[in-house]
This record gives structure tokens, sequence and C-alpha cells, in this order.
């Protein structure tokens, strides 16, 4: 119980390599803070198909390390189809199949020497329903950490994850409660708690604020942020402006599964390079 911080968010790596043995080659982040902009995520030429429907097309992106990247555009062309391939949870649904790569430092998540588990412990999720477990608030946190056997001072490290997830102020005296009895908003910090108490190196979230009010919505937002000091996100959103917000890169998926612009997120909505997603952020059409 008495670790400090500091020494804690510099040890995750390490506890990561020694935990984390299934993870095939997949290679270890080399310093927890760059220097220079380092790509985490990379996908090249990633095409998804649903059958005979194609839902990515020819994909290329290189995510950078501890920045938000949003990833925006109309409804179905693909952006929770490529934030799956990102920690193959599209492995879950049969009918998909991914061609090209998607590489996680370097090491493609698609190859065979590749555990799915231990990737997703890597790369965690948060998705546009909370999704808590029917268990007390402190359970959802430790989850993960049991799962992989890890409780030495659990206690500790459920406290820094909720803390992390700025709920722990919220919720500190009633941590045997079910995590269902929370608000909405605060269940989706739940979620990201348990998310965040696995260690992960990147976090998803598909339209994590949608089902939520403007108040829970700004929370969420503010997390973010801190959020990503630390790890790299990437964020689906529906909301043109929360993705100007809150986000340093953006990425535009137009009908088709095609990703018409990718850069700097002021850049993509002050000075669009093509028509098309100029009329989508002027909301001309999506
Ligand atoms: N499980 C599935 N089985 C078959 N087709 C699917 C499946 N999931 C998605 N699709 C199809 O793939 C395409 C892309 O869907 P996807 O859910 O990735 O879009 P999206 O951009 O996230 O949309 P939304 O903004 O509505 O969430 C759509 O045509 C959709 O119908
Ligand atoms: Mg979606």
């Amino acid at each position: 119980m008495n670790d400090d911080t500091t020494t804690t968010s510099v040890a995750t790596d390490d506890q990561l390599i020694e935990t984390d043995p299934g993870m095939g080659g997949l290679s270890e982040r080399e310093e927890s803070t760059p220097v220079t902009e380092s790509t985490v995520i990379e996908s090249r030429h990633l095409n998804v198909w649903y059958n005979d429907t194609q839902a990515i097309r020819d994909v290329s992106m290189e995510i950078p390390e501890n920045q938000v990247t949003a990833m925006i555009g109309p409804s179905g062309c693909g952006k929770s189809t490529f934030l799956r391939c990102i920690n193959r949870m599209n492995d879950l649904i049969d009918a998909a199949r991914v061609e090209g790569e998607l590489l996680f430092n370097g090491k493609d998540v698609y190859d065979e020497d590749v555990d799915p588990v231990a990737l997703r412990r890597r790369i965690g999720m948060v998705f546009q329903q909370p999704n808590p477990f029917p268990k007390s608030i402190y359970d959802n946190v430790a989850y993960g950490l049991r799962v992989q056997d890890r409780t030495d001072n659990l206690d500790e490290r459920v406290e820094r994850a909720l803390k992390r997830a700025a709920l722990w102020d919220e919720v500190s005296d009633q941590l045997d409660e079910s995590g269902l009895e929370l608000s909405g908003g605060q269940q989706q910090r739940l979620c990201i708690a348990r998310a965040i108490a696995a260690d992960p190196e990147v976090i998803l979230m598909d339209e994590p604020a949608s089902a939520l009010d403007p108040v829970a919505t700004s929370k969420i937002e503010d997390l973010i942020d801190d959020l990503s000091e630390e790890y790299t996100v990437v964020i689906v959103t529906h909301n043109m402006q929360q993705a100007a917000r809150i986000s340093d890169k953006t990425a535009v998926f137009l009908t088709g599964g095609e990703l018409v612009e990718f850069g700097n997120t002021n850049e993509i909505f002050e000075n669009p390079e093509s028509d098309r997603v100029e009329d989508y952020i002027t909301g001309k059409f999506g």
C-alpha cells in the first residue's frame, strides 16, 4: 500500500513484460516518455469484409503515441470496424475477414504468434454503452488484475485506477456497492478505470460519451485529455465538436470504408484538403 505513484507509472512496462509471456514477439515501448512523435499503431493497406461486403477499403495510417486520435465519418463508414481491428475484436465476428497489415509497435497483430487475449490487455477498449460487470465497484476494477493473477497491492491499484479515471472522489466510500448502481457517466468512468487497471498502452473508445448527458460528457472529455499524457487514445465520435476539442489527430472515413483524410485535427477542421471532407465537416451530408 506504500508505493508512490511515480514509481508505479514507470513500472508499468516492466509489469507488462513480466506478466505477458503469451504476447508473442510484440516489442515493448522503449521509452515511457518519447522525445519525438512515434507511431504506436500503423495500418497498411487494411481491408475488412463482412462476408462479401467491404467495410474498410485500403486504409493506411499511423497513429502516434500519447496523443488522442479521433475517427469521424458518417454512420456505416467503418469506424467501429477499424477500431476493432486494432485489438482484434473483429475475431469475434464470424463474418469478418481482415487483409493487410495492422502493426502495434511494429509487429503485425494478425501474426500467428500473437495471442489476442494478451493483445487486448495492452490495447484496452471502452464501448458506447457503459458495461460494468454485475459486481461491486471494487471488483469491476480489480477484475483484469485478478484474471492476470496480479493481486499484489490490489487495493492500491484499484484506488489508483479509480483516481486516474476521475471517479475515486465519488465512490471511495462505496466500493462494495454494485457498479450497476452508478449513474451512466460514473459507469463509463468505471469502465475506463477497469481498462486502465490492466495497464494498457492504448485505449480504444467507441463513442464513449454518446449515451451521456452534457455534464457527464464533459467529464469524459477532460479525462481523455488527461489520459493522453500516459496512454495512446483512439476515439470514435459522431460529435464533430468533440473531435475538434479533444483530439490531436483526426481521421475522416467516408462511405465505403475509405479513409479520405488524416492529419492534425486543427488542419482537418480549419482547412481540409478534400471537398468531401469539408462538406462532411460543415454538415452538408452525413
Ligand atoms: N457484425 C457485422 N456483420 C456484418 N456487417 C457488419 C457488422 N458490423 C458492421 N457491419 C457493416 O460494416 C459496415 C461498417 O460498419 P461499422 O459498424 O464499422 O460502421 P461505423 O462507422 O462504426 O457506423 P456507426 O457510426 O453507425 O457506428 C456497415 O456497412 C455495417 O453494416
Ligand atoms: Mg460504430
